[in-house]
């Protein structure tokens, strides 16, 4: 759909019930520019997206919709590169990929040289678990519910190297799994031969957010008798927690945090990077030659060759758009809107709710089931009455719905209504 002013007055029109900011978050508003007025309240959030409106959008963790300012980058860059590739390529990029790790610096509160592009949260999990140094004598652990991509990657890196996978559950039940719980198990999983742990920072499967910082804290005191080339190095896919908490990544104490940036983030199609702790990230050397190089282990760790280069390079403008939304005022958001889906959920005897209710173990997906149809038949009812949701792509699927900064309290309760009626 392109981006009319039909459409953006349809958009405006949408979500009577869209929060406006309490004083205590519009603090420090009294001065703003007319540029931050354009994120002052929900609605005026909204109306940068160019979604259908005449849809509930509720699975966006799959695929972002650019926001305007995205949009417009993308527009920028590719009319440069059609007019006049080779001077625009040699006179901005270098320019452009420092500006794109700069504000994702900014925003993740690292430094822009622990900072590698890549395409996607898979291509970041390969590029380290393929560029880790192990023995083979040593071993690699990992979870049941972690993402396909990760274990794939595993798979391939035993097969080249000797090393070990071993999988283990994280939890015995969701309906009663726990911080403790997660940690204490991960932790017992650990042997002498441990080179590297995996988790996934909030599960596709359930919803589940695993508590990051505190297993993180457990294996740097299981490091402590450790040489370098024993030291149990630790993985996070954090795909599904970026955008939506506001974390700095050095308080999540992992060593490799890799993350796709075109799902909640909003940055373009294609887009994600790499983040290693300077610490240990030379324990990981690259796989793919660089093009762009740059500052850092993070340039070294940028993939070439030639790029979808208006994509990745309006990654900074997609940086800078939850700068202005507050990273914290996101967070809030997207959790009351989760737990108003969760608690109405809740309340119906004939859905099963599987994401917990507390916000230290959920983010803003939202896995449930509905007594007597299948996850695909639930999509497909919410699909004719304009509501989109997805189903869990696992072994043991769910209905699945993930509200977004897009999304309003009135839109949760449209939801609600029609998953009411499907008793
Ligand atoms: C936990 C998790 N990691 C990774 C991915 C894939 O992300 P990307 O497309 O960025 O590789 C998904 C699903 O899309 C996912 O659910």
């Amino acid at each position: 759909m392109a981006w009319t002013r039909r459409n953006f007055l349809l958009t405006a029109g949408l979500g009577t019930a869209a929060g406006t900011l309490v004083p205590s978050q519009a603090a420090g508003n009294a001065n703003t520019s007319p540029h931050q007025q354009e994120f002052k309240d929900w609605r005026a959030v909204r109306r940068h997206f160019n979604l259908d409106p005449r849809y509930i959008h509720m699975a966006g963790l799959l695929l972002a919709s650019h926001p305007a300012p995205v949009q417009t980058a993308i527009d920028r860059h590719r009319q440069g590169l059609d007019e006049n590739p080779t001077h625009y390529l040699y006179d901005h990029r270098q320019d452009l990929v420092a500006e794109v790790r700069d504000n994702a610096a900014d925003y993740l509160g690292v430094q822009s040289e622990d900072i590698a592009l890549t395409d996607s949260t898979t291509m970041g999990t390969a590029l380290v678990i393929n560029g880790l140094s192990i023995q083979p004598d040593q071993e690699m652990l990992t979870t049941t519910f972690d993402y396909y991509s990760t274990h794939t990657s595993l798979k391939y890196k035993a097969a080249r190297t000797g090393a070990m996978v071993k999988e283990i559950p994280l939890y015995r039940d969701i309906q009663t799994v726990t911080e403790d719980e997660m940690v204490e198990t991960l932790i017992k999983g650990v042997g002498s031969k441990t080179r590297l742990v995996t988790a996934t920072w909030v599960h596709s499967s359930t919803g589940l957010k695993v508590p990051i910082a505190k297993i993180a804290d457990q294996l740097q005191e299981l490091n402590q008798n450790r040489s370098d080339e024993d030291r149990i190095l630790f993985f996070v896919d954090g795909v599904h927690g970026l955008g939506v908490e506001d974390d700095a990544l050095p308080t999540l104490g992992c060593d490799f945090f890799v993350a796709g940036t075109h799902k909640w983030m909003f940055a373009p199609r294609g887009s994600g990077f790499i983040w290693g702790k300077p610490a240990t990230q030379d324990a990981v050397t690259p796989t793919i030659p660089t093009f762009t190089g740059g500052a850092g282990w993070g340039g070294w760790m940028t993939p070439g060759g030639f790029k979808s280069f208006e994509h990745q390079w309006a990654m900074a403008q997609a940086f800078a758009f939850h700068q202005q939304m507050g990273k914290k005022r996101v967070t809030q958001r997207l959790h009351s809107l989760s737990r108003q889906l969760k608690k109405g959920l809740s309340n119906m005897r004939h859905v099963k709710l599987y994401t917990p209710m507390e916000d230290d173990l959920s983010a803003a997906i939202v896995c449930f089931d509905v007594k007597g149809l299948t996850p695909k038949a639930v999509v497909a009812k919410l699909k004719a009455n304009n509501i989109i949701a997805s189903t869990t792509p696992y072994e043991v699927s769910y209905a699945r719905l993930t509200p977004g900064v897009y999304n309003t309290p009135d839109e949760i309760d449209r939801v609600l209504k029609q998953i009411r009626e499907l008793a």
